[in-house]
């Protein structure tokens, strides 16, 4: 939907698009041509802080020279083989992220939800041949708020009636529990519970941050009763809240974690399932795949991504520009602001339902420079690339507090 006044080749771009794509999405209007580290440019030549990142694919930046550079290196040799061979890239790709993740073995998929898929099914697996569950008896325990991305599995398990509506029969065998309630988990756990997938953030929710005290209670209480924790990392993980993992922030160490989004640079979809080979292992040749996943093309980038994180640099730098988001936020409290959440370079900002919903508060934002999303009506997500200057970080809450005295007026 264009505003009055929408410069001509932003508006002939939208036109042409909506023109021919399925109506699932509502972009903001803004057309990007071009990106360079945090910042993209539109058709007109305007040039906005992207505080959205690609919802965290693009925590490196856009254009980073060294993930260019392992591309098009890439590109040049060979991009894609199918596992029916074996590709020279694929080894060095899984040796060095399973380093990374102190695990020994990697499941190479290709977008976030085909590695959630692909984890449920290897708890199943793992929970009929290694646990002893009875057939077709497994059941995987998830949590209200839940975002693990679009499939039908997925959205079986789903709260959201949006994500949900029209797209049934929903696949059976999962149990939603409040989040942040380890009692609750607890008390729905049975001898058939083969697994808890969780969100160690929920993003999607509004950058939901359990106490410090819950994933441990998770672990302890998966681990008393032989049930695999599996870390939905695909958003928060890999730099994204500070460190490699948010796991690693609460000193929790699942049985699997699944990664995606940054995992492929922002060039290519990369996603994983990561664990040891006492489940991982349970996979036996002709039992999954996927034709693209572990390409080599795909394995070039993914290496080159996780040779970046293996500096902690990154995870560093999220550290420390995140406080700085942190406090410049917190500082918009009764001033537009009810609540701040953050994790490192992510933040779920709570905007008065007063003064308009989120969406608007975007939209202004966009016409001030400042790509951000909203997310359940009047929360605002910001997730810049990491490669953020703390000049841009003032730049987006000044902004965002323009924006808001603007609302007020
Ligand atoms: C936590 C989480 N899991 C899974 C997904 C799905 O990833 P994809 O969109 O690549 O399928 C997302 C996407 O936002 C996510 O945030």
């Amino acid at each position: 939907m264009l505003h009055a006044g929408t410069a001509p080749l932003t508006a002939d771009a939208i036109k042409l698009e909506e023109e021919h794509t399925a109506n699932n999405y509502h972009p903001l209007p803004v057309v990007v041509s071009h990106g360079e580290g945090a910042w993209v440019t539109d058709v007109e030549g305007r040039r906005y802080l992207d505080c959205l990142a690609a919802y965290s694919a693009v925590n490196f930046g856009h254009g980073h020279a060294g993930l260019i550079a392992a591309a098009k290196d890439q590109l040049d040799r060979v991009t894609l083989t199918s596992r029916a061979f074996h590709n020279d890239q694929l080894g060095p790709f899984v040796t060095a992220l399973a380093e990374l993740a102190n695990k020994d073995m990697v499941l190479p998929m290709n977008t976030g939800a085909e590695a959630v898929e692909s984890g449920i099914k290897i708890a199943r697996a793992w929970g009929y041949r290694v646990k002893g569950v009875a057939a077709e008896k497994a059941n995987i325990i998830v949590f209200d708020g839940n975002f693990h991305g679009r499939t039908t599995t997925i959205i079986s398990f789903s709260n959201d009636e949006e994500a949900r509506a029209d797209f049934g029969p929903y696949t059976p065998g999962f149990r939603s529990v409040p989040y942040g309630d380890a009692e609750a988990l607890e008390a729905a756990i049975d001898e058939n519970t083969v697994a808890v997938l969780i969100e160690p953030i929920q993003g999607e929710a509004g950058v939901l941050v359990p106490p410090a005290d819950y994933l441990p209670a998770v672990r302890e209480i998966t681990s008393r009763h032989n049930v695999l924790f599996i870390a939905d990392e695909i958003q928060s993980g890999l730099g994204r809240t500070g460190a490699t993992f948010q796991c690693d922030n609460v000193g929790v160490v699942p049985d699997l974690y699944l990664l995606g989004k940054a995992l492929g640079g922002g060039v290519v979809p990369v996603s994983a399932v990561v664990g040891n080979s006492d489940v991982l292992g349970v996979l036996r040749p002709g039992e999954h795949g996927s034709t693209f996943g572990g390409n080599p093309l795909a394995a070039a980038v993914g290496l080159a991504v996780v040779s970046m994180l293996a500096t902690g640099e990154y995870q560093k730098r999220a550290r420390v520009l995140g406080e700085r988001l942190r406090v410049g936020l917190e500082g918009l409290i009764g001033k537009g602001v009810v609540t701040v959440r953050t994790a490192g370079l992510w933040a779920g900002i709570d905007i008065d339902t007063d003064l308009a919903p989120g969406r608007v508060v975007c939209e202004r934002l966009m016409e001030r420079g400042v790509l951000a999303k909203d997310t359940h009506g009047s929360t605002i997500r910001l997730a810049p690339p990491i490669v953020v200057e703390a000049e841009d970080l003032d730049f987006a809450v000044d902004q965002l507090a323009a924006v808001l005295d603007e609302l007020k007026a």
